[in-house]
């Protein structure tokens, strides 16, 4: 095919890409957005500053925004995400730990029935471990005063409020083999045993000189599949340009095709000149929706090409 959507819908994949509600309206990036992609995820809408900024007081506007211009171009959507120690409002941190309870039990609820059947996968855990050797938890508002149990209490809190959509842990620098995968591997090896639940895996992929794509790669994404979850590349973008990057790009989507629950990719953002790194001209279309080297690649591999 020749979108990247309806090339990866070929196999009954998705290919997605990150949104903000504020560029919407830029004819370019809604045309582009609409031809090239058949998944959403919002980049900041739907983190716990934009949703619940004062306690109990939900904003969904700019969220929704997103979700009725998915919905009405039939594309999937990813919930980015319920729980993340980062853009997380002042007044968490300042609570008990029994208020503290409460009020993450009360945003995830709150968030996954407001959407209740329009998410095909919600980030319900973000980025809970910490980089290095250690495989340790982040410290974190949830993690200090709830302790390692909070992240299974999230997920059955989320199976409880939507039980349709699915329900995904989503790191960085968990990519390739190493200790934080592995860390995040026990953990959901665990899930599984004890029948927690856990229904996808998602790999951000942010990709650099300083952490660039392993050859242990797909063997990573395979190990977590042969747990019985889903994976899913989440927020792929990949620093460079030119050839190198195509490379990159190839070897990443070629991963996921070998993987039958690798059940799509999302890259994060559309074009370079809105990146949150956009120095780094990490997409597929440059600043001005050309399409680079790295969409030629990605468009190939995606149709075995
Ligand atoms: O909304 C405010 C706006 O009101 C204000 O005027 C402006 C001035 O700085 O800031 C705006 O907020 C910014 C927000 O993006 C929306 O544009 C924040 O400063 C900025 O920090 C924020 O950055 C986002 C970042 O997460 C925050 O951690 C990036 O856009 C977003 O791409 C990035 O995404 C994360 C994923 O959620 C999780 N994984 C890593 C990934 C990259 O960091």
């Amino acid at each position: 095919a020749s979108t990247l959507g309806a090339s990866a819908a070929a196999s009954g994949r998705y290919f997605g890409t990150a949104v903000a509600a504020s560029h919407l309206g830029e004819a370019q990036y809604a045309s582009t957005l609409d031809t090239e992609f058949n998944a959403v995820t919002p980049e900041n809408e739907m983190k716990w500053d934009a949703t619940e900024s004062t306690q109990g007081v939900f904003t969904y506007s700019a969220a929704d925004q997103i979700v009725a211009h998915a919905q009405a171009q039939n594309m999937k959507i990813r919930g980015h995400t319920l729980v993340w120690y980062s853009q997380l409002p002042g007044w968490v941190s300042g609570l008990s730990a029994s208020a503290l309870q409460s009020a993450m039990d009360n945003h995830i609820t709150s968030l996954m029935t407001h959407y209740k059947g329009k998410i095909y996968a919600w980030d319900v855990v973000n980025e809970a471990f910490q980089d290095g050797g250690s495989g340790a938890r982040r410290s974190s508002p949830f993690q200090d005063k709830l302790g390692d149990g909070y992240i299974e209490h999230a997920f059955r809190t989320a199976r409880a409020a939507d039980p349709n959509a699915k329900l995904c842990y989503n790191d960085y620098n968990i990519d390739g083999i190493n200790a934080k995968s592995t860390a995040v591997y026990n953990m959901v090896k665990d899930f599984k045993a004890r029948g927690v639940p856990i229904d996808c895996v998602g790999f951000q992929g942010h990709f650099n000189s300083a952490s660039p794509m392993t050859s242990d790669y797909q063997a990573n994404l395979q190990r977590f599949a042969d747990l019985g979850v889903d994976v899913q590349i989440t927020e792929l973008d990949v620093a460079g340009s030119g050839t190198a990057q195509a490379d990159s790009y190839t070897k990443v989507v070629q991963a996921c095709m070998a993987i039958q629950r690798c059940t799509g990719i999302t890259v994060w953002g559309i074009t370079d000149k809105y990146s949150w790194r956009s120095s780094d001209t990490p997409l597929l279309f440059d600043g001005n929706y050309s399409k680079k080297p790295s969409y030629t690649a990605v468009l190939n591999a995606l149709n075995g090409t």
